[in-house]
Formats: C-alpha cells, sequence, structure tokens
C-alpha cells in the first residue's frame, strides 16, 4: 500500500516546481529549447549536460544517467529516502502531511466522476425539458447554437432547491457523495439543497474527458454572475481550463485564451475551435503546463479593459516562461471576444489574429532595425541574419513566403533569396545532426541512462515499448487506444511502468513522475525519466502509437515462432482464430 495518496504527491510536486527547487542547488541557465542546463551535482563535470524541462517537470543528466521528479532530485541531493523527500518538499510548501493514504480514494473519485457526468446528462435533459424555456431563450440570446449547445455539452438547472438531488438520490448516489461533489450545501434544518439553480450551466470536461466540475451562469442579470464548483478531490480551478477537451483537438496549430466561457462558446461558433478560458482565475502556472503539452503557441485574447491588460501581462510572463510562443491580440471597438464576433463578425476576428505580431515579424523587425539598408554590404549582411531567421521556419511554405517578402524589401531576385533560405537551413539541419549524434554518444545508445542493471532483451520491441509509454505520459487519453497487456512488454520495468501509467490513466488520476515515484527504485526512475526525456510527436501520436503496437506485436510473434516461418505462419492463424 502506497504510503502517500497520488494526489499529495501530486500537489507537493505542483506546489514544487522542479525548476525553482532545482535552482537552489543548481545554477541554471536557458539554452535553445524548453529546457535549462546546469553543471550536474552528482557528477563532477565542466560542460553542462545536466537538464531541466519545465513541461514535463523532470531532471535528467545526459553524463551520468540520474533523473526523475522534484521528489527524486531532493532525494539524491539531501541523500533522503522518498517519504522523507516528501516530506521537505511538503514543508518547503507549508503543505500538512495526509494522516494515512486510504485504498477506496480511488474508488471515490470513479464515483464523483461518474456522479458528476450524470449531473451534466441531467442539466441537459432539463435545457430541452418543457420546462427548460428560460435556458434555451437565454441561449438563443446570446446567439448559441444548438450544435454549440451539444459540443460543450450545456446545460439547465432548473428553479428548483431539489430537482438535481432527487434525480440524483434516484441514480443512487448519497447526499454525502452530492455534497463532496459540491452539487449540494448543507441547509440550516439540516437538510441538502441544490448548489446551481435557475442557471446555465457549463461542464468542465479535463483533456480525458471526464466532467469534473461545473460553472453555471446566472440566466440574466444578477450576482453572483457564476458559481462554480468548490475544490474536490477530481476539480481543481486552478489546474483545468475551460474547453481544453476540444480546443486540443484543434488543427490550428495555436490555442487562443479568453477569459469568459461565453467567449469561448463564442469562438467556437464561429470557427475558432482552439478557444479555452481559465475558470475565472488569473492564469496559473499550471494551467500553463497545461497548455504547453497541446500547444506552443498562445494567443491572448483576453477582454478589453484595464483588467484584462493587466491580466494578460501577467499571463505573458507565466508563458514565456515555458518557452510557449505569445501573441496578444488587440480588440478594438468591442469588450470582449463574443462581443467583437457578434458586431464585426468572424472574418474580422481572423483579421485580428493575423494581425496580432507573430515571432518571425517581430525577429524580423528587430533584425531590419539593425541594418540601414542603403549599401550592398548592408543589404547582403541583412538578407544573411534575416534568412538565417527564415530558414528555422519548420513549414516549407512559411519560408517561402518570408523569403519572397525579403527579396521585395531588399530589392533582389525572389530565388536568390529562397536558396540563401535553403543553404542556411541545410547548414542548421546538419549541425543539429552532429549535436545530435554527439550527445547520443555521451549518453550511450539512443540517450539511454548507463545503468547496467537495465538491459532490453529485445531492442526493437522495447524501443517501441519506450513510445507507448512516453506517449501516454503525455497524453493520458490515449489510454483507449492501447490494447497491450504489461506481458506483452519485453521489458518486464516498462511492463511495470505501463502499468502504473495505465492505472493512473484509466482512473483520470493526475500523471507525473512524482505521483509515479514511489513504486520504483533510483535507478528505475532514472532511466524511466531518460524515455520521457526523448522527443516524442504529439501531433501524430494517434498513428505514432499505432505504430508502436505493431512493433511489439510484430516482434512477439517472430520472437514466440523463432525463425521457422511455417510456425510463424501457424501463430498468425491461432492468433486469428482467437477471439473472432
Ligand atoms: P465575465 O464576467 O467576463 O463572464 O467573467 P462571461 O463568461 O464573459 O459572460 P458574459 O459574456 O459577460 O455574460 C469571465 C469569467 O470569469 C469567471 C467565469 O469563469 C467567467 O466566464 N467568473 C466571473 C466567475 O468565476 N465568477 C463570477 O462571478 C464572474
Ligand atoms: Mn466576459
Amino acid at each position: 500500500m502506497p504510503l502517500f495518496p497520488e494526489s499529495f504527491l501530486q500537489e507537493v510536486a505542483d506546489r514544487n516546481d522542479i525548476v525553482d527547487v532545482v535552482s537552489s542547488y543548481v545554477k541554471l541557465t536557458k539554452r535553445s529549447g524548453a529546457n535549462l542546463f546546469g553543471l550536474c551535482p552528482f557528477h563532477s563535470e565542466k560542460t553542462p549536460s545536466f537538464s531541466v524541462a519545465p513541461d514535463k517537470q523532470i531532471y535528467h543528466c545526459f553524463g551520468c544517467g540520474k533523473g526523475g521528479s522534484v521528489i527524486n532530485f531532493i532525494m539524491e541531493i539531501e541523500n533522503l529516502t522518498f517519504p522523507d523527500a516528501v516530506a521537505f518538499l511538503a514543508n518547503r510548501a507549508g503543505l500538512a502531511l495526509p494522516e494515512n493514504g486510504s485504498d477506496g480514494e480511488r474508488r471515490r473519485r470513479e464515483r464523483m466522476l461518474s456522479l458528476n457526468r450524470d449531473a451534466a446528462r441531467f442539466f441537459y435533459s432539463q435545457l430541452v425539458a418543457p420546462s427548460g424555456a428560460a435556458g434555451r431563450e437565454y441561449l438563443a440570446g446570446r446567439g448559441i447554437s444548438a450544435k454549440m449547445t451539444t459540443a460543450f455539452g450545456l446545460g439547465y438547472a432548473p428553479n428548483s432547491w431539489n430537482a438535481l438531488t432527487g434525480a440524483m438520490k434516484s441514480k443512487g448516489y448519497t447526499e454525502q457523495e452530492l455534497f463532496d461533489a459540491g452539487l449540494v450545501r448543507h441547509g440550516k434544518s439540516g437538510g441538502v439543497y441544490d448548489t446551481f439553480r435557475s442557471r446555465l450551466m457549463f461542464p468542465v470536461i479535463d483533456v480525458r474527458g471526464a466532467v469534473i466540475g461545473f460553472s453555471g451562469r446566472i440566466i440574466g442579470e444578477g450576482e453572483p454572475k457564476y458559481m462554480n464548483s468548490p475544490e474536490t478531490m477530481v476539480f481543481s480551478k486552478s489546474h483545468n481550463l475551460f474547453a481544453l477537451n476540444l480546443a486540443k483537438k484543434s488543427k490550428r496549430g495555436y490555442i487562443i485564451l479568453a477569459e469568459g466561457n461565453i467567449d469561448v462558446v463564442s469562438l467556437h461558433q464561429a470557427g475558432f475551435d482552439c478557444a479555452v478560458a481559465s475558470l475565472g482565475t488569473s492564469l496559473t502556472p499550471e494551467q500553463a503546463r497545461l497548455l504547453s503539452r497541446y500547444t506552443s503557441e498562445v494567443v491572448i485574447a483576453y477582454d478589453n479593459d484595464g483588467a484584462g491588460q493587466k491580466a494578460s501581462q501577467r499571463a505573458i510572463g507565466i508563458l514565456e516562461k515555458l518557452d510557449l510562443k505569445v501573441r496578444v491580440l488587440r480588440m478594438e471597438g468591442a469588450k470582449d471576444p463574443d462581443e467583437f464576433i457578434k458586431t464585426r463578425g468572424a472574418d474580422a476576428f481572423s483579421l485580428l489574429l493575423e494581425k496580432s505580431e507573430n515571432h518571425v515579424e517581430y525577429r524580423l523587425r528587430s533584425i531590419a532595425a539593425k541594418y540601414t539598408l542603403d549599401t550592398p554590404e548592408q543589404k547582403v549582411a541583412y538578407l544573411r541574419e534575416a534568412a538565417a531567421a527564415v530558414a528555422e521556419l519548420s513549414s516549407a511554405v512559411e519560408r517561402q513566403v518570408y523569403a519572397m517578402r525579403l527579396a521585395e524589401q531588399v530589392g533582389v531576385d525572389k530565388s536568390v533569396v529562397i536558396d540563401e533560405v535553403e543553404r542556411s537551413r541545410a547548414a542548421r539541419l546538419k549541425s543539429a545532426k552532429r549535436e545530435a549524434e554527439k550527445a547520443a554518444v555521451r549518453t550511450g545508445s539512443r540517450g539511454r541512462a548507463r545503468d547496467r542493471s537495465i538491459r532490453y532483451e529485445n531492442e526493437r520491441s522495447a524501443m517501441a515499448e519506450e513510445g507507448v509509454i512516453r506517449l501516454l505520459y503525455l497524453d493520458p487519453e490515449l489510454v483507449n487506444e492501447v490494447s497491450l497487456t504489461p506481458e506483452d512488454f519485453t521489458s518486464p520495468l516498462l511492463g511495470r511502468f505501463y502499468t502504473a501509467v495505465r492505472e493512473k490513466a484509466l482512473a483520470h488520476a493526475p500523471l507525473s513522475m512524482a505521483a509515479l515515484g514511489g513504486e520504483f527504485t533510483g535507478a528505475e526512475i532514472s532511466h524511466l525519466t531518460s524515455i520521457l526525456q526523448q522527443p516524442e510527436n504529439l501531433a501524430n501520436a494517434r498513428i505514432a502509437m499505432r505504430d508502436y503496437i505493431a512493433t511489439i506485436k510484430e516482434e512477439k510473434y517472430s520472437a514466440a515462432a523463432g525463425d521457422d516461418p511455417l510456425a510463424f505462419a501457424e501463430q498468425m492463424r491461432n492468433k486469428k482464430g482467437y477471439g473472432g
């Protein structure tokens, strides 16, 4: 039985940002990319190979192979046991240690999620019921379509003290469970009453599709305008974003951060399916970290008032710390995105998005400012530097567009600039490849830890097993696409780690090295961290996952069949017959 509940380990890790903690022992500096580097405190070295990844909240040394969560770092550097390191960090963050980790926690969490889901269904049924006219009229008045109503799972909490309570009790939930989920409150006379009454209900759905809480807007005018679920064992306002469940599927390549739930619905309705909002708090570092899992660029579209400007400034700082590209929308003539779209239309909003300065334009403008462009030498020097900046763009189309702009600006043939950009790009890729090879040599094959106790029997399968774990860790929702059992893993360690990750993902429990750490030895954690540390392409995660699984299955059958082709065919036949 674990010493601490995962939720507590998660809380400890959340309140002890790895960059902050490590920085008090190691001087970290920023290089290119999201990671910070410093001299490894665990072995002696002259050039920094110790890295900290703020987005994944892990550290990893490319030199000695040590790595893990913030808890492992403290264990290692303070020479503490796992529970003592947790206590150390809890104390650092001013958290009290829990009495005792309870067995039923996971079951209670699952019950609460299913209660929330049933409550969301109830609110939706009330919206379409004859008695839900007030809710429907309000939606119509705000111009929210039926399509958005279903996409967001919007609902209506009727004007009643016990409609939800009655409906949920008849489904077998207890008053205590309703209370724990924040759906009822205790009345003076001892009974309970519905928390949300006469409100438009926005379910808050996490990235795995679970209803974790609610935000209820008053119908019409009145106070408080919004009521939100309280913090519960499945809901924390500061760790979640409204509509990220939808926005993460967007193909736009960036995320729009708005203030209000209504803004988000309006934006989605106008085709901006990448909008999210931070549940009434100003953006927190945890929310930013969550965003960084799904995008590398955020467009801030806060309200056009003093509070919005201030909140934007704060959000910019938080997002830039995680190396996210940030753009800020300037909305003239409307107080928020909802009003802007209603009065000026979706196309006008698209223009705003385009006009918001992107990082390439920004960089080109600052490069141009260094040159006078009035002599050939000046022009050449400018073109060289600007072409190098354009060469960093991964999209060929973008490179072409900016190359053409540069050519026009300087007055040279566009093919000349395109050649210069592609030449600079080739040089960059070559040196990046050389760097990667050097790093691979430093760390042994494929960037793995040098621990001799961890060896792979089947290298090809193990690489795919690592891939499965990496993808699951980065996007736990993929758990539904993975049909593997721990026995399918040729590496027992990877099989165990898979089991741990899978359990958490299925229970919608938070996933982090810190929460998983208790079950593994230091050497194992270092090894697992080095796996997570390697890059993974989340954009094609589903395809990548399928490929990894196919490789694992292929290796399994060919290993079972040995080199005998007939035996292999037999295997495949049996496999087909099995389970139909
Ligand atoms: P807004 O007041 O801007 O709400 O608050 P809105 O969603 O844009 O709604 P309309 O368009 O004015 O009707 C922004 C966000 O702040 C949170 C909610 O999440 C809201 O969406 N909020 C606001 C609260 O949590 N409590 C409140 O009392 C008000
Ligand atoms: Mn608003």
